[in-house]
């Protein structure tokens, strides 16, 4: 037998061809959905909607398009040292790595709840604000700044990157090493514990 009615599909896609902005609302629609496609194999690690459960492994919800991009690509050509990201990273196409950049910058950041120590976290405030705050502008919640979350991320994984950033491991932006290279001669050895125990605290 003969179907006599129009598939109600057919409607849908009529009006979605004649609105240009309803249009582009799909296509927004279907990057977005093989960017999810494509997270299904991160959110074993980096958690269900990009935060992260485990403390040696970043939240990522929420994190800018421009930093993810950067970010995969200098694991995938190895610019960036890791233990598990480099070799994952290879797998991807800069295609693939739009797709979810704009899947898990929609996302939105949650910042993790941690134990922190009040005296440390005093200290670590004002050291933000003289030596970082700059870049990591609202004490390093802003992802328009595209570098990367501090207040809010897991400790472990701040403390691992700012070892591998004071140790030429992780290669930071020339003003930041500056910045740390300042930070370290004029306030002593616990200026980076501080900090960290800061971006832990609520
Ligand atoms: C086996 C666990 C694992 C899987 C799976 C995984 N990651 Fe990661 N990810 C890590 C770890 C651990 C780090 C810290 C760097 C390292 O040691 O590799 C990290 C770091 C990152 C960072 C850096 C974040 C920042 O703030 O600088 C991004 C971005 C990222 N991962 C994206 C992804 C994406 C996208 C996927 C899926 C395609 C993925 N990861 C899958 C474990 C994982
Ligand atoms: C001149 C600007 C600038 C200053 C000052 C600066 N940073 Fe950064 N920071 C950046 C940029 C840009 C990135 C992203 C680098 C990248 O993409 O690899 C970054 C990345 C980071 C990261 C890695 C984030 C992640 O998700 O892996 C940490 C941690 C960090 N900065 C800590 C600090 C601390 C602590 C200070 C102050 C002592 C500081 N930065 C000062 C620009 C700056």
């Amino acid at each position: 037998m003969k179907k006599t009615k129009l598939n109600p599909l057919h409607g849908l896609l009529g009006a979605v061809i004649v609105s240009g902005m309803l249009a582009s609302t799909a296509a927004q629609a279907e990057i977005t959905q093989r960017g999810a496609m494509l997270a299904n194999t991160c959110v074993g690690c980096h958690g269900t909607n990009g935060v992260s459960t485990g403390p040696a492994i970043p939240t990522i919800a929420g994190i800018s398009k421009a930093y993810f991009t950067d970010n995969m690509k200098s694991y995938r050509d190895g610019s960036r040292p890791s233990t598990v990201m480099g070799r994952l990273a290879k797998a991807y196409t800069d295609q693939d790595i739009s797709d979810m950049a704009d899947y898990f910058s929609a996302m939105k950041y949650v910042p993790q709840a941690q134990a922190a120590k009040a005296d440390m976290v005093a200290k670590g405030q004002k050291l933000h604000t003289k030596y970082c705050e700059k870049c990591h502008s609202e004490n390093g919640s802003n992802p328009a700044d595209d570098a990367g979350y501090l207040k809010g991320q897991w400790k472990p994984y701040l403390e691992y990157n700012l070892y591998d950033f004071t140790h030429d491991v992780r290669e930071a932006p020339e003003k930041m090493a500056k910045k740390l290279k300042e930070l370290q001669t004029a306030e002593g050895a616990d200026a980076i514990a501080n900090l960290i125990e800061f971006y832990a605290s609520k």
